[in-house]
């Protein structure tokens, strides 16, 4: 068995069969309805229970269907449904009893610390839905979403425009792996963190971090950005949305990029924040694609951890 927690505990190699298992049954699938099993079920008999700390709506329901496609049934619960998700319970107590009910465990969590907890005391895997330092499902849908568009993602470039949140922290530690170019705009407040640089820096990550957004954008391949305000944000909001004012994701940015660049935004989106709906809705939106891919990804990602 396997933990998905983040992009750098994976091998290169197994980065990779994830992402070429998700196109592989995706292409199988032919024109199967949402719903409908894939014909070998290897989750057949198996149950994933889904935690929830914060809201979603595509890690809910395209986790839900990547279970039912592998022939499996799953189970989610909310925060406040559940005695640990309220503190009365401890986390350890709560994976002991999981560990007897499920085969798998997705959470998203306020606090990255609380999945390594769950690790520590699951005897079965457990996969990180999101947390406040990284989203590597969605990563690894969006490479999947990439190379489906414009192959294989080695020495290609993308581009981060904007806060340096969970969600960049991913790709940076994906870029080491896949072997991409990563050019990142932030301003020098809301960099990335820290310590997932440094680890990219000495594994000769191909990353450029700037302030300058049209400098990021040059000849990308893919332009991407996320909401100025994350979900586990605490600041000054305003404030931040202010700084950020400039690192916004519209037609003039896209205009310096590759001529046949695509725009990606995991969503939920700030529209006219941090991209315009001009970009959201135009020709180089992959955005609804990449929503869709999550079940591909996710799909791969579970069979992954159960083997
Ligand atoms: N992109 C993503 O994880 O969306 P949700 O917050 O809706 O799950
Ligand atoms: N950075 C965002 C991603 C949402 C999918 C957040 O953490 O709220």
């Amino acid at each position: 068995m396997n933990h998905f927690i983040n992009i750098a505990d994976l091998s290169k190699s197994d980065l990779r069969t994830i992402i070429n298992v998700g196109k592989k049954r995706k292409s199988e699938r032919g024109q199967k309805s949402h719903s409908q099993p894939d014909t070998d079920q290897p989750l057949q008999g198996k149950t994933m229970v889904m935690i929830f700390e914060k809201t979603s709506t595509r890690t809910r329901i395209s986790f839900d269907l990547a279970v039912k496609q592998l022939g499996g049934s799953s189970i989610i619960l909310n925060r406040d449904e559940i005695h640990y998700g309220k503190g009365d319970e401890t986390i350890k107590d709560t994976a002991k009893v999981l560990s007897q009910y499920a085969d798998i465990i997705m959470i998203r969590t306020d606090s990255h610390k609380n999945v390594d907890e769950f690790k520590k005391h699951l005897d079965i895997p457990v996969i990180n839905g999101l947390t406040n330092e990284g989203h590597p499902c969605q990563v690894m849908s969006d490479i999947l979403t990439f190379e489906e568009l414009k192959g294989n993602i080695k020495d290609r470039t993308i581009a981060w425009i904007g806060d340096g949140n969970n969600v960049s922290n991913s790709f940076i530690e994906a870029a080491t792996k896949f072997d991409f170019n990563l050019k990142i705009a932030s301003p020098k407040k809301y960099q990335p963190n820290s310590k997932v640089i440094k680890l990219a820096k000495k594994n000769n990550c191909k990353l450029l971090i700037t302030e300058d957004p049209f400098e990021a954008a040059s000849e990308a391949d893919c332009i991407m950005t996320d909401k100025w305000i994350s979900m586990s944000d605490k600041g000054d909001k305003n404030k931040k949305k202010k700084i950020l004012k400039k690192y916004q994701v519209n037609n003039k940015l896209l205009k310096v990029a590759k001529s046949d660049v695509i725009f990606m935004h995991c969503l939920p989106a700030s529209r006219e924040e941090e991209v315009t709906s001009e970009v959201m809705d135009g020709k180089k939106s992959v955005v609804w694609l990449q929503a869709f891919n999550r079940i591909h990804a996710q799909k791969s990602i579970i069979e992954w951890c159960i083997k």
